[in-house]
């Protein structure tokens, strides 16, 4: 794969923790400071992504290995198509959720085996791996009721499967402080943008 001069960012998180206000108020901070910003987001982010989104989130019956496939052909269309392309003409690529997420949900969620699940994810994107992902944490209870009445596939769950998949984000963080910031997603939208701020400048991506 050719030179990736750009900067890679992804936003995690729960269901409802809030990472789409801290996504656009990122991209936002790095506008004003002259920086390009591409927006994208998983599943979706391509025609065929939205296809794959809606297969996988409205559709019926997907098993758990079906759904950790139609996962990983999202991710590889959408590193080939958005972000490569971006990244090599330097601009900041920022994604609401990428491989963590597959990781968690099918990984630790669906009980595939989160090791699998990364390799399979690991592969679908070339070994493409963000410069710094922030994790929004969120408790599934606080999660569960800030989403409302309306629920998709992976929403529709019980608290214990967002509960293995937020234990496991924390756990992807942990293993390589280097590359996560860890937020709390019920802090005030101001701080966590702030905090967020702080650690991008910090790390020369500002
Ligand atoms: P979305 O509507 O994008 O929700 P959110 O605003 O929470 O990001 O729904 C995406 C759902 O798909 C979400 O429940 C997480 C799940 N998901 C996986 O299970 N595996 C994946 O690889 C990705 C990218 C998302």
């Amino acid at each position: 794969m050719s030179a990736r001069e750009g900067t890679f960012i992804a936003f995690e998180g729960g269901d409802g923790a809030g990472k789409s206000t801290q996504v656009d108020r990122l991209a936002a901070s790095l506008t004003r400071a002259g920086r390009e910003v591409v927006l994208t987001r998983q599943p979706g982010g391509t025609p065929l992504g939205a296809a794959l989104r809606d297969l996988v989130l409205h559709g019926e019956a997907v098993t758990p290995r079906a759904e950790a496939l139609i996962f990983a052909a999202d991710k590889a269309q959408h590193v080939e198509e958005v972000i490569l392309p971006s990244l090599e003409r330097g601009a900041v690529v920022i994604t609401d959720r990428y491989t963590d997420s597959s990781i968690a949900y099918q990984g630790a969620g669906r009980d595939l085996g989160s090791a699998e699940v990364a390799q399979l994810q690991g592969w679908a994107v070339a070994g493409l791996l963000p410069h710094l992902t922030v994790l929004v944490d969120i408790d599934p209870g606080e999660g569960r009721r800030r989403r409302g009445a309306v629920h998709d596939r992976m929403e529709a769950e019980a608290d214990a499967f967002h509960a293995a998949v937020r234990g496991h984000f924390l756990a992807l963080a942990e293993q390589a402080p280097q590359r996560y910031l860890v937020v709390d997603g019920t802090a005030a939208p101001e701080e966590i943008a702030r905090r967020v701020w702080a650690r991008v400048t910090e790390d020369g991506f500002g």
